[in-house]
């Protein structure tokens, strides 16, 4: 049994399922992948979609009732990736943000994919002082991160805890993505593999071909690791967490 933390499987609301046919389209696909516990994770804020609290758990609720009729075995729990911004707390103050499963323990945060904003270690701050700990999602993917691993050492030691995609770990984001993935994932910078499936095609739930890479490189309590870490997402308790260690970039052609 997986549980995926992260997917666009919402229903005609970002940038994943079109419609009810191709959520359930994708739920049959999930479960098929292994997958039977999922976050729903529509986009929050990043300038194309807003998807606000509220309307992503009536939407959850109503997906779950079609996935019961239609005797599919998957649960479904909301969640939010929310584009980080200046005023985040505020708009968590205005019930517009949504921790996973509204437990107020974990948030899913995505960062621009060019940059690290200059604020990006205030709002980690303020939403650890809420009590909520932002999970950044793919920081794999992020040019700066690439560029400067430094940075994202940084806000893990901060308290911030990463989602690695599995189509990064696997190579489908090419070698640069799945090397940064694997420096990551060796210096304890990574606490979960999720799959952030947009769809059944090229962006779909390969959360299992990525454990099993993951077991071959690193062996399989690397994977028990990050499988331990969703289920107590999903239970909503706090996760133990591996001393993070800096990654040094090679200063090839120096020495
Ligand atoms: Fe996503």
């Amino acid at each position: 049994m997986l549980i995926d933390l992260h997917c666009h499987i919402l229903p005609g609301v970002d940038d994943g399922a079109l419609d009810l046919l191709s959520c359930l389209d994708m739920a049959n696909t999930a479960v098929g992948a292994g997958i039977n516990h999922l976050f729903a994770t529509p986009h929050h804020m990043n300038g194309q979609y807003v998807n606000k609290k509220e309307e992503i758990i009536f939407q959850v609720a109503e997906v779950n009732r079609h996935l019961q009729q239609e005797k599919i075995p998957l649960t479904i729990y909301p969640g939010q990736e929310v584009r980080i911004h200046q005023h985040l707390m505020i708009s968590l103050e205005m019930e517009e943000v949504l921790t996973l499963n509204n437990r107020e323990k974990f948030l899913l945060i995505e960062l621009p994919s060019g940059y690290v904003p200059i604020y990006t270690h205030e709002v980690v701050y303020e939403l650890l002082m809420k009590g909520i700990t932002p999970i950044i999602v793919h920081p794999e993917r992020n040019r700066e991160l690439i560029e400067d691993p430094q940075l994202l050492y940084q806000l893990v030691q901060q308290g911030a805890l990463t989602q690695l995609t599995s189509g990064s770990v696997i190579g489908l984001f090419g070698k640069k993505i799945k090397s940064f993935s694997e420096k990551i994932i060796e210096h304890h910078q990574a606490h979960f593999i999720a799959t952030d499936a947009h769809n059944v095609g090229s962006r779909g739930f390969t959360l299992q071909e990525a454990y099993e890479t993951i077991t071959k490189t690193y062996g399989i309590d690397r994977t028990l690791y990050f499988k331990e870490n969703a289920q107590t997402v999903l239970d909503g308790q706090s996760i133990s967490i591996k001393q993070p260690m800096p990654i040094r970039k090679k200063l090839l052609g120096i020495f």
